[in-house]
């Protein structure tokens, strides 16, 4: 007995620290009818006070604003961000990117946008001339900066490419940070749904044609505009490594140069590409350059029907050496310009004398001479 009674404290204090569930609920139950009963005395107290006309209105203005909040249009919820600086990593990023519409019939007119992605250093110093090409065609293309992110702009408010810098992060020549980069431009530009064609240029490029050119050229274009080809050499299949296989075999291993134009569908596709990144990112590292050949055989695989193999960035590699040749003011003539514009290229399975829309590398010194070139020869 002593010893059941010395027992009998215990479970009685274990009771009031935490009681058992049943009272819990009871007392939440009483605390709700208190709050219930206050909450109808105040409101007969106000009716009988105010009338009910005040009360109503007082009710009203208090949650209207919620009810107006949940009265969004369509237009809301595909709106591209206006700020484009956020906080997601690359992850959370290509994860919202991903999103695919199932109807493919869009119940609202949509006006199929071109997105330039600039990966660049730093600053834009053909900027002028990018403006002048732009200026007019608002509603038909979004801009994308990737730079160092040490650099901070300074366009004025007027410039097309204010507010356009995209979280960035450092992006090496060779490495799988430059496909990183490209791929974080590809995401950011697919968060606006109207956006169906992808270039990415650098700050050396400048628009060979007007902005009706270059996007009619895009939009009537059966194939995306990706340099692809099999270099048999040392610099092409000599970087192929066997643990490539059985993703990559070595008859589908492409080269091609890194400035690529795609639309919406293949711009997916690498964003959401696990299965030929991981092979890359561990195989193909210098002196294989990965930024050469990742997207083009990713592509030629997957999407191979549906590339044109053959980019729409001009580039003179007839100098020789490791990079292809800048040019500067004293290079920009008429008949300089002439001879880039000058082509004979497959468009459709027809041959078109547009082959380049965009050109690289020009230097700042030709930015003067091309601004007073431009409108006679580029018709913009
Ligand atoms: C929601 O907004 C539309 C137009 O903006 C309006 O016609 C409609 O009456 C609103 N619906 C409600 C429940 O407020
Ligand atoms: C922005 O900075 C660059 C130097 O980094 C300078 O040349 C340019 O004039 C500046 N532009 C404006 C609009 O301040
Ligand atoms: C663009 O250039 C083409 C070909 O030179 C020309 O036919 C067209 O009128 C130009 N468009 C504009 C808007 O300047
Ligand atoms: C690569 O070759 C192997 C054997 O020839 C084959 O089984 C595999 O399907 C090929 N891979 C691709 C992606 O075509
Ligand atoms: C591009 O090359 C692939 C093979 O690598 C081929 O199947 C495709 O037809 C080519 N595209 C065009 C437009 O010729
Ligand atoms: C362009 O090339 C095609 C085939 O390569 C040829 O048939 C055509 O005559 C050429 N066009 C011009 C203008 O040279």
């Amino acid at each position: 007995m002593a010893v059941e009674e010395g027992k009998e404290p215990a479970p009685v204090s274990r009771t009031n620290q935490v009681r058992p569930l049943p009272l819990r609920l009871l007392q939440l139950f009483v605390l709700f009818l208190f709050l219930c009963i206050g909450f109808s005395v105040v409101s007969l107290y106000t009716i009988r006070h105010f009338g009910i006309e005040s009360t109503v209105t007082a009710v009203k203005s208090n949650f209207l604003p919620c009810l107006e909040e949940s009265n969004v249009s369509l237009g809301e919820w595909i709106k591209a961000p206006v700020d484009l600086m956020h906080s997601m990593n690359d992850e959370e990023l290509f994860w919202r990117a991903s999103f695919v519409p199932r109807i493919k019939n869009y119940p609202f007119q949509r006006v199929p946008k071109v997105g330039f992605m600039f990966l660049t250093k730093g600053p834009l110093p053909l900027a002028p001339l990018w403006e002048r090409f732009f200026k007019g065609h608002q509603g038909l293309f979004s801009i994308y900066i990737h730079s160092l992110p040490s650099f901070i702009p300074n366009f004025t408010h007027d410039s097309v490419f204010h507010g356009r810098q995209i979280p960035s992060q450092v992006a090496e020549w060779g490495r799988m940070s430059m496909c990183d980069a490209e791929r974080r431009l590809l995401a950011n530009a697919l968060l606006d749904i109207n956006n169906e064609w992808f270039i990415l240029v650098s700050e050396s490029c400048i628009p060979l044609y007007n902005f009706s050119v270059v996007y009619d050229y895009l939009k009537n274009s059966k194939y995306s505009f990706v340099g692809s080809f099999d270099d048999l050499g040392p610099y092409g299949r000599g970087r192929y490594r066997l643990e490539m296989a059985p993703e990559v075999n070595i008859t589908e291993w492409r080269k091609g140069a890194q400035w690529f134009e795609v639309d919406r569908k293949l711009a997916l596709n690498i964003v959401q590409d696990t299965k030929f990144y991981r092979k890359f990112k561990e195989f193909c590292q210098p002196s294989c350059y990965v930024d050469e050949h990742y997207f083009p055989t990713m592509l030629t695989i997957e999407f191979g029907n549906s590339i044109a193999n053959r980019s729409v960035t001009w580039v003179d590699w007839s100098r020789g050496g490791a990079h292809p040749a800048t040019f500067g003011g004293h290079d920009i003539t008429k008949e300089f310009l002439a001879g880039v514009l000058e082509g004979n290229c497959s468009y459709n399975e027809r041959s078109s004398s547009i082959c380049a829309l965009f050109a690289r590398k020009f230097a700042p010194s030709s930015l003067q001479p091309l601004l007073s070139l431009a409108s006679e020869v580029f018709g913009y």
